[in-house]
């Protein structure tokens, strides 16, 4: 009986190990064609930098939903690889990040109903951070769309200043067509 309970915890475990180490993989190929890291934080509507390693440790706050390749969790998370709320305008993604969002969403195809907190709750970030993780999720995976820069954040901060609730798909589509 104990037997059987400690034999069962040892597959969770070595399987829990096998997923780990998948996403491992997947960390060290998208850290592949990395940019330069010795460049200087960006100034006032200086692109950030392109897929960049910081960007990539800023990614580790969207892991656990949006996973390390980007490819979200079937029936629960959606993927940022391939989306269109991703690689599309900057302004509805930056306002995704300000400001949370909830309810019925359509990506790449695929419906999904669930709820997401705002970026950088209980954890102030910079603008700039945003910009640098923004601009890392616009380029990987696939996905190669143009950088988000710091002038980008704070135009979408003054623009959505009086906003108190997670966007809904449809309310976003009307305020940033
Ligand atoms: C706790 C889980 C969770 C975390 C952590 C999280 N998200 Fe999300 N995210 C969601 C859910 C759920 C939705 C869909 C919300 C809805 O149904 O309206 C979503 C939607 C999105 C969307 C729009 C839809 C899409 O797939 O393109 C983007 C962009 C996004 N998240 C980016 C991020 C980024 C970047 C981070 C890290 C800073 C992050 N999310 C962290 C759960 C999460």
């Amino acid at each position: 009986m104990l037997d059987t309970l400690y034999r069962r915890q040892f597959l969770v475990a070595a399987l829990l190990v096998a997923l780990t180490a998948c996403g491992g993989g997947d960390a060290a190929d998208s850290a592949d064609g990395a940019a330069d890291q010795s460049a200087e934080p960006a100034d006032m509507g200086t692109p950030a930098v392109v897929a960049s390693a910081e960007g990539e440790e800023l990614y580790a706050t969207c892991v656990a939903c949006h996973q390390v390749n980007g490819q979200g969790m079937p029936g629960a998370f959606p993927p940022l690889a391939g989306s269109e709320w991703v690689t599309g305008s900057p302004d509805r993604l930056i306002a995704i990040l300000l400001h949370g969002m909830q309810g019925p969403v359509t990506v790449a195809g695929v419906e999904y109903n669930g709820v997401m907190l705002p970026y950088g709750v209980g954890v102030p970030i910079s603008d700039d951070q945003l910009a640098t993780l923004l601009t890392y999720v616009r380029t990987s995976w696939g996905n190669s769309a143009s950088a988000i820069t710091v002038a980008d954040i704070e135009r979408v901060k003054a623009a959505t200043s009086d906003r108190t609730t997670a966007w809904t798909a449809d309310e976003l589509m009307a305020a940033m067509p």
